[in-house]
């Protein structure tokens, strides 16, 4: 069996100035061990990415935005590219997020270009995808990831190729912000349902290769047991990832049993 490197990754979301930020990434990096079994990212908002840098990149901490334009250029008031975000230290963009999807509308044709260009940028995408409560209470949960994965990698689906290192991020919307977490079982039906889906369409490779991370509600006392799940790689945290003390005690997880 491959072992894929756990990651654990803060979505700052619109919170913090560049003042927060700063306090924020040193006090996680004065927290890390240097032992830690997994890469840790943090993605503040775009203000903030080149104060946060140097102080993320002493603690071997990855950088990550939280969204970004698929053109490289151009008159696209309010958007930032790419190449911005390379040229601001990052190396990870988080794309097509439950917000940017149901608050701002985004498709997974919008999120298929995010995802090559960023490529294309050199940035590494962290796709996001996941079910509503009413499509869960539906049962239509497999269908609509499998629906978000064909729509969103649809550039890469025809090539049986996918852009290296990409990676995945299964948040259930119902479990975002509310407290209320997949159990770990829940959660590993989908990532695994989420590998096979992989392993179709890009080989066993690919989908082995592949780090699936679970996002919602995730906190110091759920990490372990989500961890221990086969399919489940790390994951995208919020709300606990915005005080040092929190997101430390999900990045230091000990796998349970
Ligand atoms: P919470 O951890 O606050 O539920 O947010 C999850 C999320 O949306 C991470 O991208």
């Amino acid at each position: 069996m491959i072992e894929r490197r756990p990651m654990i990754a803060g979505n700052w979301k619109m919170y913090t100035d560049i003042f927060e930020s700063v306090n924020l990434v040193k006090a996680v990096s004065a927290g890390l061990r240097g032992d830690e079994e997994a890469d840790v990212l943090v993605a503040p908002p775009f203000t903030n990415l080149s104060v946060v840098k140097p102080f993320a990149e002493n603690a071997r901490i990855l950088l990550g935005a939280q969204n970004m334009h698929w053109e490289g250029s151009g008159a696209f008031t309010g958007e930032v590219s790419g190449s911005m975000l390379r040229a601001a230290g990052c190396t990870h963009v988080i794309l097509g997020h439950s917000e940017r999807r149901h608050i701002f509308g985004e498709s997974d044709a919008d999120v298929n270009r995010k995802v090559e260009a960023a490529a294309k940028s050199g940035l590494i995408p962290i796709l996001c995808i996941g079910e509503t409560l009413e499509e869960r209470e539906a049962g239509r949960t497999f269908e609509v990831i499998a629906g978000q994965l064909a729509g969103s990698l649809a550039a890469y689906t025809a090539e049986r190729d996918l852009p290296a290192e990409t990676i995945v991020a299964y948040e259930p919307v119902w479990a975002i912000g509310t407290g209320r977490t997949a159990t770990p079982a829940q959660a590993q039906e989908v990532h695994r349902s989420i590998r096979r889906w992989l392993g179709e369409r890009f080989g066993e490779k690919i989908s082995e290769h592949t780090r699936i991370l679970y996002g919602g509600s995730v906190k110091p006392d759920n990490i372990s047991a989500l961890m221990s799940e086969q399919d489940i790689d790390g994951a995208l945290v919020g709300g606990a990832s915005l005080k040092a003390e929190s997101f430390l005690g999900i990045v230091q997880f000990r796998k349970k049993g």
